[in-house]
């Protein structure tokens, strides 16, 4: 029996709709994804039949995000800014809570700048390839310890044709050991408790351990991070960080101690605190 996009779309939501509260949209992104269209292309044709193979892909990728899968591998590509990523179980998929850090970093930015940017813990290479679309004039340096992540985020690099990064290699500021002028450090580190119940939910379970957890209360990596970035700053240079929602105390606290002035901390659209920022001292 033939189906048309709407009476699939409707069958797929109400099968998903008990593990997600996503489920339309999840059905969305599958089907446009199986028919190689965008999902106003499924409002504009709702009544565009599916052929068999259609049918079984799609009803293939439904069972599959049904058992957890997330839909982001699914379809091997996530939007994060004005950006399509590849993403893959190498990396964490892009949040639309980083996207704060971003928009947080570029109020720091001046138009025309030409900073020299590090990108710690890059994954996918959402942070530095934003800043970097944003800011032609700047070069940015994207880092992380995992090859496999690396390669993702240089492919990203290529689709979006993004030229002004730099890829390196390397355990947090040891990739930036031949710096010290750099004007402003982000990162999005793990920062996750290692015994969180969170971690046994939803789409985590698939995302790589070493892009989430962060030792006994989750600030291992930040503080590494906000101790070791001051040497690679220059004076006035900026570190923004993502951290959790019930960080924000100790983050700060953390950045007092190390000496960074100008503390701010900003909520994410949900209302929790999300990014910290700190200025090393002229
Ligand atoms: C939470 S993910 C963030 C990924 C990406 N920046 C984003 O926001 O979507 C943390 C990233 O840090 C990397 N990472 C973990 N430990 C690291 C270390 N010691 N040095 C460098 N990168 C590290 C992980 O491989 C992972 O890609």
């Amino acid at each position: 029996m033939s189906t048309t996009i709407q009476q699939s779309l409707l069958s797929a939501t109400q099968r998903l709709a008990d593990q997600h509260d996503s489920a339309n949209l999840d059905a969305e992104l599958l089907l446009a994804h199986v028919l190689h269209q965008s999902r106003a292309w499924l409002y504009t044709w709702p009544e565009h039949k599916l052929d068999a193979q259609q049918r079984d892909l799609f009803n293939q990728l439904v069972q599959r995000r049904a058992q957890g899968e997330p839909v982001a591998h699914l379809i091997g590509q996530q939007a994060f800014w004005s950006l399509s990523l590849q993403v893959t179980t190498d990396t964490l998929i892009p949040r639309p809570e980083t996207e704060l850090l971003v928009e947080k970093s570029l109020e720091r930015i001046p138009q025309s700048a030409t900073w020299r940017i590090a990108d710690l813990g890059t994954g996918s290479g959402a942070i530095a390839l934003a800043l970097a679309k944003e800011r032609l004039t700047c070069q940015l340096i994207a880092s992380d310890k995992s090859m496999a992540a690396l390669k993702v985020a240089k492919e990203n690099a290529r689709r979006n044709q993004i030229e002004n990064v730099e890829f390196r290699h390397g355990d947090w500021l040891a990739a930036l050991e031949d710096e010290s002028q750099i004007d402003m450090i982000v990162s999005n580190p793990p920062y996750i408790k290692h015994d969180d119940p969170h971690l046994q939910q939803g789409d985590v379970r698939f995302e790589p351990a070493g892009a989430l957890q962060a030792g006994t209360q989750g600030l291992d990596d930040l503080q590494r991070i906000i101790e070791d970035a001051l040497p690679r700053l220059k004076p006035g240079g900026w570190l923004l960080l993502e951290h959790g929602y019930d960080q924000k105390a100790a983050v700060i606290r953390l950045l007092q101690q190390a000496g960074y002035e100008q503390i701010e901390d900003y909520p994410d659209l949900a209302d929790q605190p999300r990014v910290a920022a700190g200025c090393k001292p002229l």
